[in-house]
Parts: structure tokens; sequence; C-alpha cells
């Protein structure tokens, strides 16, 4: 796999580039978020977690939960704790203050870490969701390994990532979008010029379908599937261990 870093110039390590253009972007992330995929995400998110719930996870860790939306979404499930982690101070700290406001703060625990070397017991957590996080790995391996380790045996992860439409037209109207004028509007109302080239870019070097499955399987997971979601713009992906 190509690795993709964000600001291509510079020689700090991917994990270092990812962390500083989250960092930079972390007050500008919710409103561009939703300003560039129309709100959808909001759907995508939804669609794992009715996935999880038929579970009833109680130990929940969003990885690279950024500025919290998987696990407020999460708290649906009425767990009784939420790890939400990722590497980037400013996220969590825009994740901790909406959680303020929402009230969410006995359950949601806000913690920077990093997914390839986490500070968790082993086989603790009853299910992990990861929102389009994995492609900001710097190693994507070593990242699934390390969530399968703290996963319960019998627990659920559910991944959303970003994937290439392939039928016509929609695979040449996304092209177009995600080349052409997603990196505009991200110069435009974010603090980091590269970021939305770097977001194009990483999603087409990633691994997809049923080769992401097969990374999945070969890191320990099982009952690996695949699901499109909106005409191939996401996709969902789950296993168990
Ligand atoms: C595109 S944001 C996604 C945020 C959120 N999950 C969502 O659904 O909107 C990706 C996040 O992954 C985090 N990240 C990237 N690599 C990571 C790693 N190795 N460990 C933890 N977080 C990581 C970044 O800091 C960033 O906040």
């Amino acid at each position: 796999m190509t690795q993709v870093t964000p600001y291509k110039d510079k020689k700090e390590s991917k994990k270092a580039q990812v962390e500083t253009m989250f960092d930079n972007i972390a007050s500008s992330y919710d409103r561009l978020n939703h300003i560039l995929s129309a709100g959808i995400d909001v759907l995508w998110r939804k669609k794992a977690i009715r996935f999880l719930s038929q579970y009833e996870p109680k130990v929940i860790m969003d990885m690279a939960t950024g500025t919290g939306d998987f696990a407020f979404e999460a708290m649906r499930l009425k767990p009784e704790i939420i790890y939400a982690i990722d590497l980037s101070v400013n996220m969590l700290d825009i994740g901790q203050q909406k959680s303020v406001k929402k009230k969410t703060t006995d359950t949601i625990k806000f913690i920077k870490g990093d997914a390839e070397n986490l500070d968790l017991e082993s086989n603790t957590i009853d299910a992990i969701t990861v929102g389009f996080g994995v492609r900001n790995f710097e190693n994507l391996k070593t990242g699934l390994k390390e969530m399968n380790r703290v996963m319960k045996p019998g627990g659920h992860i559910a991944i959303l990532e970003l994937s290439k439409p392939r039928k016509f037209p929609i695979k040449q109207g996304f092209d177009f979008y995600f080349h052409n004028i997603l990196p505009i509007i991200g110069k435009l109302l974010s603090k980091d010029n590269h970021a939305y080239n770097y977001l194009p870019n990483s999603v087409e070097a990633f691994p997809e379908n049923e080769e992401f499955i097969s990374i999945m399987q070969e890191c320990g997971f099982t009952e690996s599937k695949w699901t499109p979601l909106t005409f191939g713009i996401c996709a969902m992906y789950t296993g168990s261990k």
C-alpha cells in the first residue's frame, strides 16, 4: 500500500503529520464535514450503531473519535462506558466541549491515544467503532491487530471508511467533486492548505472492499463483511473475534 501523507515535503512520520493536520483543522472539522458530505456522514454512523445494537455492548471504544460524533451516536446503545480515543488533542478538546453540552461526560471518556499502541487490557471491549480513521493510521495492520487485541472474544467492530464508487455516472461525478471541488472548499474554510488534498489522495490509495476484508481477517477478525453505503461512496466493514 502506498503511504500517502498530508504534507509530502515534510520528513515527519505519517502519524506525526496526521496529528498536526487534525490539530490544525479541528476548529473547522465539524462544519466542513457536514458541508462536504451534505450531512450523509450522520446517516452512515447511525447505520453502524444500528448494526451494533443487536449485541447490546456495554463497554465501547470509539477509535479515532476526533470530535466524538460516533461516540455520541453510540450513546443510543446505553453503554456503561465509551473510551473515545484519538491522537489529536485539539479534536479531543472539541469533543469534550460537545460532551459537556450534551451531558455525556459520565459515560464518554475522551483520551489521547494511538490506535497502534493502546493503553488498554486485552479482551476488555465489547464493541469498537472507527469512523474515517483507519485510512489515517500509519500502519493499518498494527492498528487493526491492536484493536483486535483489546476486543473481547465475541465482541464486534464496525468500521466506516470512504471508498471509490465504481458505476457510471456516480463514479465520474464523485471523482470530479472529490478531486476538484472538495479541495477548494476545504482550503477556503479550514486552516490547512493540504488537508483536503490529502483526503482524496488517501482514499485513492487505500485498500477497500474485499481487499480490506482480507486485511481484517489477517489481523484476527472473523465474520468480516462489507456493505456499500450511498452508491459506494462509503463502506461499512464489520467483524467479530
Ligand atoms: C477524519 S477524522 C474522523 C473523526 C470521527 N471518527 C468522525 O467520524 O468524524 C480521523 C481521526 O483519526 C485520528 N487518528 C488518525 N490516526 C490515529 C491513530 N493512530 N490513533 C488514534 N487516532 C488516530 C485523527 O487524529 C482524526 O481525529
